[in-house]
């Protein structure tokens, strides 16, 4: 029996964690910090990490003492490593450091991607990822900060097939959400002022996908572009909005719908060529995006029925630090330790070996 501390502060939510054997979460407890950066209508790293410093410790305390355990108890301490805002990361990466330094805990450093991954595994199904069957794996993980497609094979090799050449899924969101006046995230915001919209009311751009007509560059065919969407939405405010720009009724209800729809379908279409392409036998939806009621819907009616979907659980999909606790666990059983002079990275690199499917049977 292993219990992991995880922690996590690669956004603009702190987080920690106990996860006992990679599966069962003792504690998960978050702190968002919606409240600070909402008022500026996106995260601000600076700000954030002002906040995470703030958080950690009444964080670690809450979930060791929800969990019941001391740090006497814990194995070791996972904490984010990467990719994130590199201010944000760095302050839970030294607070990680100085905790397991101070108490004599082994330290491991957690790929933010794998542990969304991990997390649409969470709560009993940690076992699918040692199956052969399940690989290959292709994961969409779709977050304010994210929006990358990652193929894991059967050997446990993770390679980025794609990723946003601008704005991510999320970011789409909360800045058309920000156009149509209604606050921020604006994932959940538009999903809510949508949820009796028309999605074909309006033809929003679904870029790099070929669905305009205009041949894809196949260097691009795993790449996202969604900074066109929200210049679409712009015009679309300033022709149907009037003097002040303020659309309401039944064309807000429109328009949200068919703006969150053309993200929605661009991700999906992306995934099922992507899908098809590899000959992927388990796709995962993860990140915050993935709360998405439509998208969660559209993908699973799309998706051909021999491959498998596994999508987060909505609290597993946001950032939180039981993922990063279990993928934590996978690295002690490997005996996979980081050294204290580990620094924090911003980007995901093309490949990287993932700790989960090392016993695959
Ligand atoms: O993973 P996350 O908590 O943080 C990072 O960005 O890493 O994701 C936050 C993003 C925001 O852009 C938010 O608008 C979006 O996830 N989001 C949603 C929903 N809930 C959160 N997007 C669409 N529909 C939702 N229900
Ligand atoms: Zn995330």
């Amino acid at each position: 029996m292993a219990l992991i501390l995880g922690i996590e502060s690669s956004c603009d939510e702190t987080a920690a964690a106990v996860v006992r054997d990679g599966r069962d979460v003792l504690s998960s407890v978050i702190a968002s910090q919606i409240a600070v950066h909402a008022p500026l209508g996106g995260v601000v790293p600076e700000l954030a990490a002002r906040e995470h410093l703030k958080a950690l410790d009444p964080c670690v305390e809450a979930a060791l003492r929800e969990s019941r355990t001391t740090l006497d108890d814990i194995d070791a301490i996972a904490v984010t490593q990467g990719p994130g805002l590199i201010p944000a990361l760095l302050v839970g990466l030294n607070y990680a450091k100085g905790l397991a330094l101070g108490h004599g805990k082994p330290l491991i450093g957690v790929n933010h991607f794998m542990a969304h991954i991990y997390g649409a595994f969470l709560d009993g199904e940690d076992h699918l990822l040692r199956e052969k069957a399940t690989y290959p794996l292709l994961a969409l993980v779709v977050s304010g900060g994210h929006t990358s497609l990652v193929l894991v094979d059967g050997e446990g090799n993770a390679r980025q097939l794609g990723s946003t050449i601008d704005d991510a899924a999320g970011e789409a969101l909360d800045k058309g959400s920000k156009l149509l006046g209604l606050g921020y995230p604006g994932g959940p915001a538009i999903q809510k002022a949508g949820a009796d919209g028309d999605i074909n009311a309006f033809n929003f751009p679904r870029p790099l996908t070929g669905a305009a007509g205009k041949p894809l560059d196949p260097a691009l065919r795993y790449s996202f572009s969604f900074s066109g969407i929200k210049t679409a939405l712009l015009y679309h405010v300033r022709k149907f909005g009037g003097d002040d720009g303020v659309l309401s009724g039944k064309l807000l209800a429109d328009t949200a719908a068919s703006y969150q729809y053309a993200v929605v379908d661009t991700l999906v279409r992306k995934t099922l060529s992507a899908a098809r392409d590899f000959g992927a036998r388990t796709v995962v939806l993860a990140g915050g995006v993935a709360c998405n009621k439509v998208l969660r819907a559209d993908l699973a009616e799309r998706l051909p029925g021999n491959i498998r979907l596994q999508i987060a659980l909505p609290k597993y999909c946001t950032d939180n630090a039981a993922m990063v606790g279990g993928v934590g666990y996978c690295h002690f059983l490997k005996k996979e330790f980081a050294d204290f002079n580990i620094d924090s990275f911003a980007r995901l690199p093309k490949f990287v070996r993932v700790p989960f499917a090392n016993s695959i049977k």
